[in-house]
């Protein structure tokens, strides 16, 4: 049969500005007429622009939440009338991101479509989002979301075959013609590819000796998973149970559910306290949680020692070797967005490596990546990754940590990380978020803090806190100039640099859906080694006193505690 293709006219919807990581919205917004449409009608403008369309291939699937099928039908529809031709598209439209960017990369994709609020909260009343990666599997850069963001603007009708559906059960090819021309679409299992890679990148012998106890290990290494009931579970259950021995019992809530059992599928102390709990018990060596579409991970060691994001990707570095990716390839150069603590640099420095402090979101790394001066990068957000694809890899990172520890019989979570403090001295780090604030008070309390910079009164300026005394040194609002196409990006969040190194940031959050998230980022330097263990809070309670003094915050937004602490 000839599918025909139809133009429905539309008109634009305000507000489709792609954020830190594509559009985010609610799943009714999603739902209202034409919004999903008018969304994909401008990634394929955009694209149209500046590549070849017509037969390319591109790759389309998401995190399973609920609304992922929907728009996956609504996509393959309209690819097919813009002579898309073929998407590679993941079984019941699910593919993690990370096994997305891969998938572009191994095929030569185009590009793909990502279907996730990552890790936001899913169901018919929270959210959905979309996202467009290009040809080097990594998100679209700044200059790419804008010009989609300006097709949303003046959008007048969008191209759909409106007689086309897909099966999206049954593995393998379904043709098409529409219009006379051929349209192909080829369901493919979400995990084997990904599991290639993984098998590529590390030594799984050497994982599973671990977990299973063998040779020097002496006794199993018991680790424990939480999908969150997001995109993992699937991709956990075959690695770490099927293929390195772990027991699946201990891959918890590996069912990808649409609503992610109504919890938020977020990877840190907050939201995946049931982890957190059942490390503390102590039965367990080593756990790890990912976010809803599976690039973002926490790092737990045995009785609930947590390994900050900004920790974990410098001791990821310290021990690169024992990854025998990085082994055979070498070590180009490391990264971290701005707000992430500087552990990661003093590893840089020790091994002559380059290292790239970018604004938050991981677009900002692909540049690097591509221009081979990047291998190991990551971000306070628990985002940790390298240059195998162009996202940040939750099960990758757990990967990296075990062969980390299978590399060092004996060693735990533990004393990996206060070994690397006690070499390299310790960055205390920690996160405060003040999430759904209304927008107008968090946009004062910026603006107020613009306003100190523009003024510069305030440096030289001493601020006493718990006994003690902080002097600042610099504000500013971080801007970051790409080494490799010399792109500017301005205002990546207020910096507050203090004399003995302390550091505080203020940025709004890019990744919500409704209201304005504030988070507030403190980290210090401290090489005394006999505050080592000490608590991160008690540290650095002195320096967020300092904050919500110079930032009024509390006054602004009538906030007097944030929703998550990191
Ligand atoms: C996503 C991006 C990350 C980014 C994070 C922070 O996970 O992929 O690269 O660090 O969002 O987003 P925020 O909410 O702080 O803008
Ligand atoms: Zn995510």
């Amino acid at each position: 049969m000839d599918l025909k293709i139809m133009s429905v006219p539309t008109k634009p919807y305000d507000g489709q500005k792609p954020g830190t990581s594509g559009l985010r919205k609610t799943v009714k917004e999603f739902q209202k007429p034409n919004y999903t449409e008018n969304f994909i009608q401008a990634i394929l403008s955009a694209v149209a622009s500046v590549e070849k369309l017509e037969k390319s291939l591109l790759v389309v699937g998401g995190d399973g939440r609920f609304y992922c099928e929907d728009a996956v039908q609504i996509i393959a529809k309209m690819c097919a009338a813009h002579k898309v031709g073929k998407l590679l598209i993941g079984q019941k439209g699910i593919f993690s991101t990370p096994a997305v960017s891969n998938l572009i990369r191994k095929n030569n994709a185009l590009g793909g479509i990502i279907l996730t609020a990552s890790h936001n909260p899913g169901g018919p009343n929270a959210d959905f989002g979309i996202k467009y990666n290009i040809s080097n599997g990594g998100p679209a850069p700044d200059a790419f979301t804008n010009k989609i963001f300006d097709h949303t603007k003046s959008i007048k009708e969008y191209l759909t075959v409106p007689n086309m559906t897909i099966n999206l059960e049954t593995l393998g090819v379904q043709k098409f013609t529409v219009d006379g021309v051929p349209f192909e679409v080829e369901i493919i299992d979400p995990v084997s590819d990904y599991v290639a890679l993984m098998k590529d990148l590390f030594d799984f012998r050497q994982i599973k000796d671990l977990i299973s106890g063998k040779g020097t290990h002496k006794k199993p290494f018991v680790v424990t998973f939480d999908s969150l009931h997001g995109v993992t579970g699937p991709y956990v259950r075959k690695i770490f149970c099927e293929e390195l021995g772990a027991s699946k019992e201990n891959a918890c809530n590996a069912d990808p559910l649409p609503d992610f059992g109504g919890e938020h599928p977020d990877p840190n102390l907050t939201y995946a306290h049931k982890l957190v709990e059942r490390m503390q018990k102590g039965t367990f060596d080593f756990g790890a949680a990912f976010d809803g579409d599976g690039d973002r991970n926490m790092i737990l060691g045995k009785n609930g020692f947590f390994v900050t994001p900004s920790d974990s990707l410098a001791v990821i570095g310290a021990n690169a070797t024992c990854i025998p990716y990085f082994a055979k390839n070498g070590i180009k150069g490391f990264a971290r967005s701005m707000p992430t603590a500087g552990a990661i640099d003093r590893v840089a420095k020790e091994m002559g490596k380059e290292l790239f402090e970018v604004p938050t979101g991981w677009k900002y790394f692909g540049n690097l990546m591509d221009a081979g001066r990047l291998s190991l990068c990551g971000e306070e957000s628990f985002g940790t990754g390298s240059d195998h694809i162009r996202e940040k890899d939750g099960v990758w990172t757990a990967l990296a940590w075990l062969s980390i520890l299978a590399a060092h019989p004996q060693a735990s979570v533990e004393s990996m990380v206060t070994k690397h403090w006690e070499k390299y001295g310790r960055n205390f780090f920690t996160r405060y978020d003040y999430e759904n604030c209304e927008d107008a008070g968090a946009k004062k309390m910026m603006d107020h803090l613009t306003a100190l910079i523009h003024d510069g009164k305030i440096i030289g300026k001493e601020f006493s806190e718990a006994g003690k005394t902080f002097k600042l040194a610099k504000i500013d609002n971080f801007s970051y100039k790409d080494p490799v196409d010399n792109s500017l990006s301005e205002n990546q969040g207020i910096r507050l640099l203090f004399e003995d190194g302390s550091r505080l940031v203020f940025r709004l959050s890019g990744t919500g859906s409704t209201g304005s998230t504030i988070r507030l980022y403190g980290d210090c330097y401290e090489p005394d080694q006999h505050k080592m263990k000490m608590d991160a809070q008690t540290i650095l309670k002195p320096l967020i006193s300092v904050a919500l003094q110079v930032s009024k915050l509390q006054e602004f937004t009538g906030r007097n505690a944030p929703t998550v602490i990191t």
